[in-house]
């Protein structure tokens, strides 16, 4: 196994205004040599002033989305060389948010993803079952079709991160077992080593969904986790801050 280096993300989704911006100062300042990587999603409307707060720092900074062509007619859309453009150094593609109120399908999310990967970002593509999927016993055949589908062929690891977000744990304070966790996560790996063979040992795997500073330690302790996708407690540098802790400590 190839040593992936940690990855603490978190996706602001829609929230956050000028003042918030302040918390990434705050992030940047307290993690002057971390242990892991850290990134922040702002809305597409703070990205670039995020990104001149957290130069010079260990603090990346990331789209929610991108739109799978280049640049054209896309009223309200905003493509990948845009975000590098601004600052980012990744993106979220096919967030079930997205997935649910805009109706993307795995062909769309991919083509999203070849877009980032395109641009030069680092494209964090999102899967996840329902909570009727999971409990008709369609979790790992959902994860599949959905892993397949969206993730682009021929991939390097450097550009690729896959978060499985279980759509029933997100902002809901559920969370898998840490067995259901495991066996998700190390089907993911199996199924990107089929398909990608030995390019698929870096490709990091981050679980998403209520991650707390409360619960990171032993989701951190998980096979094949090797980092959070984080909503609600990004927001503020204090909760980032001990889900970074307890990832370091991994
Ligand atoms: P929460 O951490 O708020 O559950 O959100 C998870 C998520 O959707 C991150 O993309």
């Amino acid at each position: 196994m190839s040593q992936r280096r940690k990855l603490a993300a978190g996706n602001w989704k829609m929230n956050g205004l000028q003042a918030q911006l302040d918390e990434v100062a705050a992030l940047a300042g307290a993690h002057t040599d971390p242990g892991c990587d850290i990134l922040i999603c702002p809305p597409a409307t703070l990205l670039s002033r995020m990104a001149d707060r957290a130069a010079g720092s260990f603090v990346a900074v990331g789209g929610q989305d991108c739109h799978p062509a280049l640049s054209g007619a896309h009223t309200g859309d905003i493509s990948a060389r845009m975000l590098a453009d601004a600052g980012a150094s990744h993106v979220i593609v096919g967030h079930s948010e997205r997935r649910t109120d805009h109706g993307e399908q795995d062909a769309v999310v991919r083509g999203k993803a070849e877009a980032a990967i395109a641009a030069g970002l680092v494209a964090v593509v999102c899967i996840g079952e329902t909570l009727e999927q999971r409990e008709a016993g369609e979790t790992l055949r959902v994860i599949g079709t959905q892993l397949a589908g969206s993730v682009p062929d021929g991939i390097d690891a450097a550009s690729l991160v896959v978060a499985y977000e279980p759509v029933w744990a997100i902002g809901t304070g559920k969370v898998p077992t840490l067995g259901q966790i495991a066996e998700v996560h190390n089907f993911m790996r199996a199924g990107l080593v089929a398909r990608f063979d030995r390019a698929a040992d870096g490709v990091r795997l981050l679980y998403g969904g209520s991650v707390k500073p409360s619960n990171a330690t032993e989701i951190f302790a998980v096979s094949n986790v090797d980092g959070a996708l984080v909503g609600g407690a990004s927001l503020k540098a204090d909760d980032f801050g001990g889900i970074i802790a307890a990832l370091e400590r991994a």
